[in-house]
């Protein structure tokens, strides 16, 4: 198995809408995700390409106070650490940038409530529950809003 993370361009655009929509039941959807690689500044999207297919992605909004969108790892790879790699690959990403001149003062994200997995996976990474957005999601589910916050010494 070879596997790498590389920055996400138009032409994966279909494969991601493939994945999320098994991940999640639905996709942020070709124009947005257009949008985002070719006028949102701030948009950093990721892709985890496994035996050269995407079998996973991580789209963040990077500012001051940054977002992670979108994450998934494809069912078949779960488990394997593939969805920590990915974290690890932003958080690295991230103490660098702040090693240099931009400051990222904090990173969040919203999660479902009952989505227990990705919460404990957070956690470990360092976020913590922040508050809650009622009826977040269509099916009406509420969001937990998880934030990790950064040193920023300069
Ligand atoms: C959340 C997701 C990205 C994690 O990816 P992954 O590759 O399966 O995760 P990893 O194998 O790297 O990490 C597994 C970690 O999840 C947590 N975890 C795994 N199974 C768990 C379970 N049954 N209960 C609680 N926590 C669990 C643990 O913290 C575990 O770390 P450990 O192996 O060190 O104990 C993946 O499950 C996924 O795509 N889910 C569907 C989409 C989704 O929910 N995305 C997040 C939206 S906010």
């Amino acid at each position: 198995m070879n596997y790498k993370i590389r920055q996400m361009t138009i032409d994966d655009i279909n494969d991601v809408i493939k994945g999320e929509s098994n991940a999640f039941g639905e996709s942020l959807g070709f124009d947005m995700l257009y949008q985002e690689l070719t006028i949102n500044p701030s948009a950093c999207y990721f892709v985890l390409e496994i035996d050269n297919k995407i079998r996973g992605y991580i789209g963040t909004w990077i500012n001051e106070n940054a977002e992670i969108v979108n994450f998934y790892i494809d069912k078949k790879y779960q488990n394997q650490g593939f969805g920590k790699m990915l974290l690890n690959f932003l958080l690295d990403l991230i103490e660098m940038v702040n090693e240099d001149s931009f400051r990222i003062k904090n990173l969040s994200l919203e999660v479902r409530v009952s989505n227990i997995k990705a919460i404990r996976l957070y956690e470990k990474f360092g976020f913590t529950k922040s508050h809650i957005r009622k009826n977040y999601y269509k099916d009406g589910e509420d969001a937990i809003v998880m934030i990790k916050d950064f040193e920023v010494n300069k």
